[in-house]
């Protein structure tokens, strides 16, 4: 047993010694198990001795650079990730760091991402990323760096995103920066550029966003969006040019960007009309042309823009009337069209927008009287009409929430503070009218409190039928996620992953990554460069804790290569797991498919680990015990997770163990690795069956068997069961017998109290009788006759009896039998 001991803390310090190297899942996915190229290379470590050289370091963050090169590449330098001893990313935001870039650095030339925003650095961009064939993130934000963007950016294939924004930066933007076929994101908002828009831009069917705000840009903006391909996808979701100095008409190309959802022009030189076409962009939910010279009416089709939040077209030239159809436009929170030449009456369908926050019709020339409908704007923060020509009464609800700055101006119209009460032509309908007010409020008062006792009722009734649902299916609740969408969450998320490696297809570089339902928003490039820790190891494959840049952590499955089946068999299989939904599974977030074949699958991290480590693994001295209604909810989870298994999804696991349950932060059961083995060549599930026995789950038939069936599962069942009221692990050998047999002997001699967990002896008082059924029944699913053996139905049946959820033990039961002393 000692010896056992003592061999059990070397592979846990050796696994320490493991876990301690951050690494990029990346050098994983190629090369097997062997972790080399730990060393970085002798080019890549003369250009991280010149990067540091050439950056000024106030604070110190660079001291851990300071050997050989040694820990260049094993975590040992902050802010760097390499794979096969290349460097593949430099992180350092927010660092203070001064100085400038090196040239050197495209000596690195496994570089993917280079992030230094958020510092102090000068000097300009080093002309030498452009020969960096693998670069695809660059942020250099919020910076101080000067001179012009070097042409040869082009030149890297695969550059996604680039962000130089709010930097010293000017001349003007190269063509060729649209040459990537991968760029989604280019932002060089606030500098000093001038010039045109490249053409270039506007022909990548890739970019979803482009800033290029607050810099000196001029000319027309070319009318050759979407021009390229026939019926081609163009990804632009956000354009936004505001203050520079662009001329000439708003081009009405633009209505070939489908996916636009903002658009901002503000602050500029337009003059002509908003082009009628604009409304098909049914995405459209900002459009902010403020502040520009444009001049003709507003075009009827933005009615059509039924998604718009925001329309601001305020210090303008445009006349006309307001179309009456923007009444239509129901989502819309902020209409603002100050500053303009409208003429004629405000239209009373405005009245019909509830979801106004704000409306500005100040400074036009809109006449007759503010629309009644004006009453119906509960939401309304913001409202002004001063300096118009409007007349007449100002409705009631507009007269108490604004003061007077929101309807000056209007020379004829009253109402609206004490000063410019409404002429009395006729006192008698005055008073008559305001009686009739009054009236009206009673009456509003009787029904508004008839409404809110009537909405109390409803979330009493809610709150009702809620506690009454979950008390009654909980499990039922779960199926709903259950019609996962493949792959189909991303647009909807925003997520800027559109344009990222896993769109690649065919191309050389990309792999394939597909999301399922819940998944947290990552891009295949995310994934392969998450810092990863090996979590452990089984038949079939590597799991790996893996943490993505924005702190978010996933548990990543590689899969051995070889035993997986072909990739068209393996996608089938894998979108059908990727849909099982239910609160004791362990879902299937996504899986990734790597150019040389690799297979990763992401599922949910659990920090709490495996029941097995959460029984096992305590420290000696550690204090926590894990008491009976704990161990019997883990048990019931279990049986839940089985049936559905077995009954809804007809999946038999064949690899149950306490390393594949997993806990979540309340200590409820997920069972993972659950239908692996269909992803698997029918020669390497067997396999695995083999090994499980080693394990002490496997049912004793499987020797000659070969194929699990839903008995198996339920020995397997079993022996967890034994496990958590026993505290014993089955995989440590007692004299030569398995768990279930010891338990067995232990029995037959009727020494029952020594077969349970000292733990749960302290308690044996009052949960004595739940030990004991339990106990029974756990032997009944480890009978060495399968037929004996109860369906998992019947398990969760009993167990539930044995302890019904929720209800506390009575504690009148006697101690149970005992015969040992
Ligand atoms: C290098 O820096 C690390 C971290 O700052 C420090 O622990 C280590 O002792 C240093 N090594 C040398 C050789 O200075
Ligand atoms: C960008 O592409 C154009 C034409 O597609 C090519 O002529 C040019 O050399 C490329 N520029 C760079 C820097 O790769
Ligand atoms: C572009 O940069 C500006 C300034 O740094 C920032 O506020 C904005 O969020 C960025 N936009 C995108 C789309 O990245
Ligand atoms: C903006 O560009 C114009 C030429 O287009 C130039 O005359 C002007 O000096 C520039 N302004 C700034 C602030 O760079
Ligand atoms: C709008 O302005 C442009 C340029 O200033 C001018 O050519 C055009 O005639 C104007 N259109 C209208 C309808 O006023
Ligand atoms: C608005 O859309 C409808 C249906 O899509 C279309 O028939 C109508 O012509 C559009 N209206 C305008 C003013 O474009
Ligand atoms: C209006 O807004 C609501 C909630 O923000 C949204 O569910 C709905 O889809 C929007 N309608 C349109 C037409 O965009
Ligand atoms: C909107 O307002 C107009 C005029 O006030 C009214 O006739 C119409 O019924 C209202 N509702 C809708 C949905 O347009
Ligand atoms: C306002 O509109 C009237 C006609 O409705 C017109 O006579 C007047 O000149 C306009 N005033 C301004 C300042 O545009
Ligand atoms: C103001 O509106 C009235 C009609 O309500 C109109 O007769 C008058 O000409 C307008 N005045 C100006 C200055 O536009
Ligand atoms: C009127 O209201 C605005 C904000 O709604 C406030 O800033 C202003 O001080 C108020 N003016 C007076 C005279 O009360
Ligand atoms: C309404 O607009 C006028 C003109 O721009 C301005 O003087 C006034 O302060 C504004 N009122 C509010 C409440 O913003």
């Amino acid at each position: 047993m000692d010896k056992n001991k003592e061999r059990w803390k070397l592979s846990l310090w050796f696994l320490l010694l493991l876990l301690l190297i951050p690494i990029c899942v990346k050098p994983v996915l190629g090369e097997g198990e062997r972790w080399d190229g730990v060393v970085v290379t002798e080019s890549n470590f003369l250009a991280l001795q010149a990067f540091k050289q050439e950056l000024v370091d106030p604070k110190g963050f660079l001291r851990s650079w300071n050997d050989s090169g040694y820990g260049a590449c094993s975590g040992g330098w902050v802010g760097i990730k390499c794979a096969q001893g290349q460097v593949i990313v430099i992180q350092l935001p927010w660092k203070g760091l001064k100085g400038h870039i090196t040239d050197r650095i495209g000596q690195l030339q496994g570089l993917r991402k280079l992030s230094l925003h958020d510092n102090h650095i000068g000097g300009s961009i080093p002309s030498t990323l452009g020969i960096l064939p693998n670069l695809r993130g660059v942020q250099l934000f919020n910076n101080r760096l000067t001179g012009s963007i070097p042409p040869s950016l082009g030149s890297c294939p695969l550059l996604q995103s680039l962000d130089l924004s709010n930097n010293l930066l000017d001349g003007t933007i190269p063509q060729t920066l649209a040459n990537s076929t991968k760029l989604y994101s280019l932002n060089l908002s606030f500098n000093s550029f001038s010039g045109p828009i490249p053409s270039s831009l506007t022909l990548s069917p890739s970019l979803s966003f482009l800033s290029l705000q607050h810099n000196n840009l001029s000319g027309s903006i070319p009318n050759s969006w979407g021009r390229t391909l026939k019926n081609g996808f163009f990804r632009l979701q956000t354009l936004i040019l505001d203050q520079n100095s662009f001329s000439g008409s708003i081009p009405a190309s633009l209505v070939s960007l489908r996916e636009l959802t903002e658009i901002s022009l503000a602050h500029n030189q337009f003059s002509g009309a908003i082009p009628n076409e604009i409304g098909s962009l049914s995405r459209l939910r900002t459009l902010d042309f403020s502040n520009n010279a444009l001049n003709a009416s507003l075009p009827a089709s933005l009615s059509n823009l039924s998604s718009l939040l925001v329309l601001n077209v305020e210090n303008n030239h445009i006349d006309d009337k307001i179309p009456e159809s923007l009444g239509r436009l129901h989502n819309l929170s902020v209409l603002s069209l100050s500053r303009n030449q409208f003429t004629g009456p405000i239209p009373s369908s405005i009245g019909n927008i509830s979801t106004l926050t704000r409306l500005d019709l100040s400074l036009n020339n809109l006449s007759r009287e503010i629309p009644i409908s004006f009453d119906n704007l509960q939401s309304l923060k913001f409202f002004n009409v001063s300096y118009n020509n409007l007349s007449g009464p100002v409705p009631s609800l507009l007269a108490q929430k604004f003061n007077s700055t929101s309807f000056v101006g209007n020379i004829q119209l009253c109402g609206y503070s004490p000063s410019t009460s409404c002429p009395s032509q006729a006192p008698s309908t005055q008073v008559e009218k305001h009686h009739r007010h009054r009236k009206l409020s009673t009456k509003d008062i009787i029904l508004i409190a008839a409404g809110v006792l009537l909405i109390v009722l409803v979330i009493l009734c809610c709150i009702l039928f809620v506690c009454l649902i979950r008390k009654s299916a909980a499990s039922r609740k779960a199926n709903g996620g259950a019609t996962g969408r493949a792959g189909g969450s991303r647009t909807e998320k925003g997520v800027p992953a559109v344009a990222g490696e896993e769109e690649a297809g065919g191309g050389e570089a990309g792999g394939k990554l597909v999301l399922f339902d819940g998944a947290v928003a990552f891009t295949a490039d995310d994934l392969l460069c998450a810092t990863a820790e090996i979590m452990g190891k089984s038949t079939y494959g590597t799991v790996y804790k893996a943490t993505l840049e924005d702190g978010s952590q996933v548990a990543v499955k590689r899969l051995r290569e070889k035993i997986t089946k072909s990739q068209r068999e393996f996608e089938s299989e894998v979108g059908i797991l990727g849909k099982i939904r239910h609160p004791n599974l362990l879902a299937l977030r996504a899986y990734y498919l790597g150019p040389k074949g690799e297979k990763l699958l992401v599922f949910d991290y659990l920090p709490k680990g495996s029941l097995a480590a959460f029984l096992h693994a305590r420290g000696p001295e550690s204090e926590t015990t894990i008491d009976w209604p704990t161990r019997m909810k883990i048990a019931q989870g279990m049986g839940r997770g089985l049936f559905y298994l077995h009954s809804h999804e007809n999946i038999i696991h064949g690899n149950l163990t306490s390393s594949n349950v997993l806990l979540d932060e309340n200590t409820n059961a997920r069972i993972a690795d659950y239908g692996l083995s269909r992803l698997m060549t029918s020669a390497a599930s067997s396999n695995v069956i083999a090994t499980a026995g080693a394990l002490g789950y496997r049912a004793p038939e499987l020797s000659k068997l070969k194929k699990a069936n839903t008995k198996t599962d339920v020995y397997s069942l079993g022996v967890i069961l034994l496990e958590l009221l026993t505290g014993k692990s089955p995989a440590e050998p007692m004299n030569g017998v398995d768990l279930p047999q010891w338990v067995a002997s232990i029995v037959k001699e009727e020494w029952i109290n020594e077969v349970f967990d000292v733990e749960l002896m302290r308690d044996a008082s009052t949960i004595g009788d739940e030990l004991l059924n339990t106990l029974k029944l756990a032997l009944n699913c480890v009978d060495p006759s399968p037929s004996a053996r109860p369906e998992v139905q019947q398990v969760l049946h009993q167990l539930q009896e044995i302890r019904p959820e929720r209800s506390p033990t009575s504690g009148d039961q006697g101690a149970i039998p005992s015969t040992s002393h």
